[in-house]
């Protein structure tokens, strides 16, 4: 199998894109929060794990009230996580070892102690009135129309000096900026260009989907489906969400950064298949990687499985390239829904398919979701919207690097708690050749040791019996993947002749397979070369 480097201004077709949430990340000072002095003294793992980027979520200076997705400034960092010299040092640490980073980019809202808030809430004749979205009450005098929070209650909040209402998609103290001004478009490609300048290989665009709200300000119709779910999704929310006026603002965003040579720009656009080609751009580009969801939304069976990836696949235009995300700040932990054997597979099956893979700091450990006890809970969704089991704090729980108290995340008392009962950790599973650990940096040396795993098509195969097969293929260099969903073993034939790269066991030879079949044990994926004749 061939090993050519791709064209390096597509560096994020062949990496490995990991996220960590800084403040749980490492603690270097004892205040219970991870910083950016810790996250420095964690490079050396990142190398040795083999990641090529890491995105992070929010690290300016913000009240915190929503994990620092209020910020109160764009351009300084979050002291509890150090300074702008501390980021420097960052950047250049993470370069030095070949890691691009990736910064999260808050377009959407600011906190409501921004002094563009302060200036625009204090008169609707300030300079910046119109930065925000601002409605004068209903006839009743209350809220504009029937625009619901993200996170419960009405979207509109009243402000007296104004004698008018602003629109927040998420907390009261969140309140979105207005798109439709130019002002604050520049505004926001000055944050940008701040960033890019100091050497930062791209951003995440938070909430891209709904950056733009109706103009004419209509109510959203019920959801037929809004029985048993949050009160929040009791509206089907087509004025405010994935407006067509939205794809403008990020062909905006995007422009910025095609003025720098080889930057990502990734976005969120949650729960859209159908719709996430459109995320790509035609003749003006948007997104390079839409955030793909789909792998944790799926029955995690083959069939189904099956069906979600070609459905993806079948979304995207010709020219986009795929992306798969397996967790996140936000998403339950997947190793809880498939459990620790499953979870291998999983690993598997995000290395080996065709696109580039994320996943989120603890999925290498095979990290479940940590119990948080009611009166830790810090999650304002939660807090909010209660009693529908979407907490985000069980993923958020500091990160377990070794048995100390703590798990070596702090000296001081955790900001979360951790696993109660103890739990694995980095350094327990670095010492253990077939850990799970072990297996995430096998299969990212291995995407990186074959093109045909990077760049290489893709051919679903026809499976049955709970088995999840296909190729990759680049040239005359060919993987089959094979991955066993069952709990019990299964049998796999092909033609040819096959040399075993990878078990997730991690306890089987690299070796040629001479009857052109193997028996998988149960919850056992491999990676055979095929050779090509
Ligand atoms: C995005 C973030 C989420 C946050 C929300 C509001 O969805 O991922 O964590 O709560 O935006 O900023």
């Amino acid at each position: 199998m061939s090993d050519e480097s791709p064209d390096e201004s597509a560096w994020w077709q062949s990496a490995v894109i990991y996220e960590i949430a800084p403040i749980s990340f490492q603690d270097s000072n004892g205040d219970g929060k991870g910083d950016l002095a810790g996250l420095i003294s964690r490079i050396d793992y990142l190398k040795w794990l083999g990641v090529d980027a890491v995105w992070l979520t929010p690290i300016y200076r913000s009240p915190f009230r929503d994990l620092g997705y209020d910020i109160s400034d764009y351009c300084a960092i979050e002291p509890a996580f150090g300074s702008l010299d501390e980021f420097d040092r960052l950047v250049k640490a993470l370069h030095a070892e070949g890691i691009r980073l990736i910064l999260d980019l808050v377009p959407n809202h600011t906190a409501n102690d921004h002094k563009w808030f302060v200036e625009s809430s204090s008169s609707p004749n300030s300079a910046k009135a119109d930065w925000y979205i601002w409605a004068d009450a209903a006839e009743n005098g209350g809220p504009p129309n029937n625009w619901l929070s993200r996170f419960g209650g009405s979207a509109w909040e009243w402000c007296e000096a104004r004698r008018q209402y602003y629109y927040h998609s998420f907390l009261v103290e969140q309140p979105d900026l207005n798109w439709r001004n130019p002002q604050v478009r520049a505004a926001i490609s000055e944050v940008m260009r701040f960033w890019l300048d100091r050497g930062v290989d791209g951003f995440r665009v938070d909430a891209s989907a709904v950056l733009i709200k109706d103009a004419l300000l209509r109510d959203n119709p019920p959801n037929p489906g809004a029985a048993g779910k949050p009160p929040p999704q009791r509206h089907t929310p087509v004025f405010t969400d994935d407006r067509p006026e939205t794809m403008s603002c990020i062909e905006f965003i995007r422009e910025v950064i095609d003025s720098y040579p080889a930057r990502l720009l990734c976005g969120e656009v949650q729960g859209k298949t159908d719709r996430i080609g459109h995320f790509y751009g035609t003749e003006r580009p948007r997104l390079h990687l839409p955030l793909n969801f789909v792998l944790l939304d799926t029955p995690w069976n083959a069939l189904p499985l099956q069906a979600a990836i070609d459905a993806y696949f079948n979304a995207l235009p010709e020219h986009a390239w795929p992306v798969w995300v397996v967790g996140g700040h936000d998403k339950q932990r997947i190793a809880s829904k498939v459990g620790a054997a499953q979870m291998r597979v999983l690993a598997m099956l995000l290395m080996t398919l065709r696109g580039t893979p994320f996943f989120y700091m603890g999925d290498e450990i095979g990290r479940k979701r940590v119990t948080i006890p009611p009166d830790r809970i810090r999650d304002p969704f939660e807090k909010l919207v209660p009693g529908y089991g979407l907490c985000r704090d069980p993923e958020r729980a500091p990160m377990r690097w070794d048995a100390s108290p703590h798990g070596g995340f702090t000296k001081g008392s955790p900001w979360l708690p951790l696993e109660a009962d103890g739990g694995t950790s980095v350094t327990e599973q670095q010492s253990d050749e077939r850990s799970i650990l072990a297996l995430f940096r096998a299969l990212i040396a291995l995407r990186r040791a074959h093109a045909c795993l990077r760049q290489g098509g893709y051919a679903p195969l026809r499976s049955h019996n709970d088995v999840l097969a296909y190729k990759r293929t680049e040239g005359r260099n060919e993987a089959l993947i094979v991955l066993n969903i069952a709990a019990e073993p299964r049998k796999w034939h092909w033609r040819g002749r096959g040399r075993l790269l990878l078990s997730t066991h991690l306890d089987r030879p690299s070796e040629p397979l001479p009857d052109a079949s193997i028996l998988l044990r149960a919850n056992e994926g491999v990676v055979i070369a095929l050779e090509v004749r």
